[in-house]
C-alpha cells in the first residue's frame, strides 16, 4: 500500500485538488491501485487561524510515513508576504531536498496551442528546473530599510553538487527515453560566475553521453526559441528562476497554465507533485478553474510510484475529455471544474 500525503493548499488549488482526489478514488474503485490518501489542512486558512504553516514535524512526517505528496497551490492575498507558501512548498522542495522539478511541455490536442500550424509533434519536450538552489536560498538582507539610500542583496546560489545532479538527471531522463537532445539554459554572458559553473558543468557531464547532442541557448534566446521553433527540443535543463519562468511559458504553448503538471522528485526520498499553476485567487471556489493540471499531475505521481497503466488510463480520459469539448472556461468549455472531473472519472472504467 502506497500512502499519499494531500495538500489541497490554497484557492483554487483546493478546487483542483478534489477533482485529481475523484480521479485517484474512481481508479481504486475499478480495481487494484493500492493507495491511501491522507488530507492535510496546511495553508492560509490554518496559518490565519492558529499561526501554523506547517505543524512541527511535519517534514519528517512526510519522509517518513508516506510514498508521495500531492499539492494543490498554495498562496493567498491576506498572506501577501507568502509566509505560509513558503513554509509548505519551499520547506518540502528544499526540506525534502526535491532537486529535480520535472515539468512536461506536451501538447494533447493542437487545437489548444496559440502558435499557429503547430502540432502535438512540435510541443513535446520536458522541462528540468533546478529546484535546490540557484535565487530560492533565500540569503540576502536589506541595510538602511525603508530609506532612501535603502541597499538590497539577493544572493543567488549554486554549487557544484547541485548543478551536476540536475544536469546528470536530464541526461539520464533523455538517455531512458531514447531522447537525442538536451539544451542547458543560462545566462552566463552577465552571471560571470554562477552561471560559468553551469557551463562548465554542462560540457562535462556532457561527455559521458556521447549519443546526446548537447546544446546551449542563453535564456533570453531560449523563450524566443520556445515560440518560434519547439520542435527542436527534447529536454531543457536550466537553474530555480530561469525554470519558473520559461514552465509557465511552456504551459501557454500547451494550452495554459490549467493543463500543466509538474513532479519535484529526488529518487531517494518522498517526492512531490503539484500543478504548475498558482492558487488563482480569483477563480477559487467558483467551480471554473481547470482541474485537467492537477489531475495530470496525479498521473505523473502514479507513474512514479510505479502504477504505470493507471496513469496512462488518467491520460486517456483527459485526451477524450478535450477531444470530446468536455473543458473549462480557459481551453473555450462551457464546463465547469467538477463536471470536468467527473467526466475524466467516468471516461477510466472504458480505459486500460
Ligand atoms: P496563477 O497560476 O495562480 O494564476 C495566473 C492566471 O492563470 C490565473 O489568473 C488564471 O487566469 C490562469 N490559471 C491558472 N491556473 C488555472 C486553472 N487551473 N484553470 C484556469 N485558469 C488558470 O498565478 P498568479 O496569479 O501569479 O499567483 C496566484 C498565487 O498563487 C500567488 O500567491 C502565487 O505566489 C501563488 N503560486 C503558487 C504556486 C504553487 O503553489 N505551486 C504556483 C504559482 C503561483
Ligand atoms: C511555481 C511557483 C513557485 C515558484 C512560487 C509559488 C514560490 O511559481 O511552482 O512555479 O516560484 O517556484
Ligand atoms: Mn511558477
Amino acid at each position: 500500500m502506497k500512502r499519499i500525503a494531500v495538500i489541497p493548499g490554497d484557492g483554487i488549488g483546493i478546487d483542483v485538488t478534489q477533482e485529481a482526489i475523484k480521479v485517484l478514488e474512481a481508479l481504486k474503485s475499478l480495481g487494484n491501485l493500492q493507495i491511501e490518501l491522507k488530507v492535510f489542512d496546511w495553508g492560509a486558512d490554518r496559518y490565519l487561524r492558529d499561526g501554523v504553516a506547517m505543524p512541527q514535524g511535519g517534514l519528517d512526517m512526510l519522509r517518513n510515513e508516506f510514498s508521495a505528496i500531492f499539492v494543490g497551490a498554495l498562496g493567498d492575498p491576506r498572506i501577501p508576504d507568502m509566509r505560509h507558501a513558503a513554509d509548505i512548498l519551499l520547506g518540502i522542495r528544499f526540506g525534502l531536498d526535491l532537486y529535480a522539478n520535472v515539468r512536461p511541455v506536451r501538447l494533447i490536442n493542437r487545437k489548444l496551442t496559440p502558435l499557429k500550424d503547430r502540432t502535438e509533434e512540435d510541443v513535446n519536450f520536458v522541462i528540468f528546473r533546478e529546484n535546490t538552489e540557484g535565487a530560492y536560498v533565500g540569503i540576502g538582507g536589506n541595510f538602511k530599510k525603508g530609506t532612501l539610500d535603502e541597499v538590497a542583496i539577493q544572493e543567488e546560489i549554486h554549487t557544484r553538487k547541485g548543478v551536476e545532479r540536475i544536469i546528470v538527471y536530464a541526461f539520464e531522463y533523455a538517455s531512458k527515453n531514447g531522447l537525442k537532445k538536451v539544451c542547458m539554459s543560462d545566462k552566463a554572458n552577465v552571471m560571470r560566475y554562477g552561471h560559468d559553473l553551469w557551463q562548465r558543468t554542462f560540457r562535462a557531464v556532457s561527455l559521458r553521453y556521447p549519443g546526446i547532442e548537447a546544446s546551449h541557448l542563453y535564456v533570453d534566446a531560449l523563450t524566443m526559441q520556445m515560440v518560434k521553433n519547439p520542435g527542436q527540443f527534447e529536454v531543457i535543463v536550466t537553474n530555480n528562476m530561469f525554470g519558473d519562468i520559461v514552465t509557465d511559458l511552456g504551459a501557454a504553448l500547451q494550452g495554459g497554465l490549467g493543463l500543466a503538471a509538474s513532479a519535484n522528485i529526488n529518487p531517494e526520498v518522498t517526492s512531490m507533485f503539484e500543478p504548475v499553476h498558482g492558487s488563482a485567487p480569483k477563480y477559487a471556489g467558483k467551480n471554473v478553474a481547470n482541474p485537467m493540471g492537477a489531475i495530470l499531475t496525479a498521473a505523473m505521481m502514479l507513474e512514479h510510484l510505479g502504477f504505470e497503466s493507471e496513469a496512462r488510463r488518467i491520460e486517456d480520459a483527459v485526451r477524450i475529455a478535450i477531444d470530446e469539448e468536455v473543458t473549462t472556461q480557459d481551453l473555450n468549455g462551457r464546463h465547469g471544474t467538477r463536471e470536468v472531473g467527473d467526466f475524466i472519472a467516468s471516461r477510466l472504467s472504458a480505459l486500460g
